[in-house]
């Protein structure tokens, strides 16, 4: 399963299909919406890491965290602030932004084997300072609040592929990230399955759009739009 850039790809299409047998809201239920299905993923991945030194795939590329750090900077984040990165994966995320200099990171992930591997990775890396957990976003530990950035690279979309009430699971994610964010905290999300409309129709009922990150436009049979829609919202 793979989504090299933002330009699109294998899962970016099967992600976005409303083919098949769509569910209520109109997404085919997939495997992607699984943890069973993330956990193998992973599995492989930490498997390729330990035995090529790859770190596998970044979701939507490279830009896609150069254009959230660009926010960041931007907004004059201080480099202190909480960042909670729902759904991390590999965890290349979090080494970018430990880079970047920000120094209060935690990635929680509810695949084991992506904690391992981000754990893997970040070790690699030689840093240090950056917080891992096993973690289902949506029976969050109440631990795991206060956060000043929430980051979602992929993972809402995956949420929304569950075939076990796909509805209700993103009604919890709303409840979730409510909880883990403080007031006047910001929500970045990248997503290929939503568009802009969408997603304000997801979160404006809790969190207020601040800003729609550019993101590349495609064209096709004479119509054009985003495949990856960047937004950011304020709590
Ligand atoms: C499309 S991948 C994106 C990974 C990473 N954010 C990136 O940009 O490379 C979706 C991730 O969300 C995780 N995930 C899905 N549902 C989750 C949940 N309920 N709680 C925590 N993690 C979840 C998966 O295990 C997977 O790592």
């Amino acid at each position: 399963m793979s989504l090299g850039s933002d330009g699109g790809g294998g899962a970016a299409a099967a992600a976005r299909s409303r083919e098949g047998s769509p569910g209520k809201d109109g997404f085919a239920p997939s495997a992607l919406g699984t943890r069973e299905h993330w956990d193998a993923v992973y599995q492989r991945e930490l498997q390729t890491f330990q035995e090529y030194g790859d770190a596998g795939e970044i979701w939507f590329g490279e830009e896609s965290m150069n254009r959230l750090i660009r926010w960041m900077e931007k907004q004059k984040i201080p480099l202190d602030a909480s960042i909670l990165d729902i759904g991390t994966g590999n965890g290349v995320f979090l080494v970018e932004l430990a880079k970047f200099g920000f120094s209060n990171i935690t990635g929680i992930d509810y695949s084991p084997s992506a904690i391992q591997l981000s754990g893997s990775i970040i070790e690699r890396e030689g840093l240090s300072n950056i917080k891992l957990k096993v973690e289902d976003f949506l029976n969050l530990s109440t631990k795991l609040s206060g956060f000043h950035i929430c980051i979602d690279k992929g993972t809402f979309d995956a949420i929304s592929l569950n075939p076990d009430n796909a509805i209700e699971k993103r009604k919890q994610y709303v409840k979730s990230l409510s909880r883990a964010l403080k007031i006047k905290g910001f929500f970045l999300i990248t997503s290929c399955n939503w568009t802009k409309e969408e997603l304000l129709n997801e979160f404006s009922e809790e969190f207020e759009l601040c800003e729609e990150l550019p993101t590349p436009k495609f064209s096709f049979g004479g119509r054009s739009g985003n495949s990856v829609a960047a937004l950011v919202f304020q709590k």
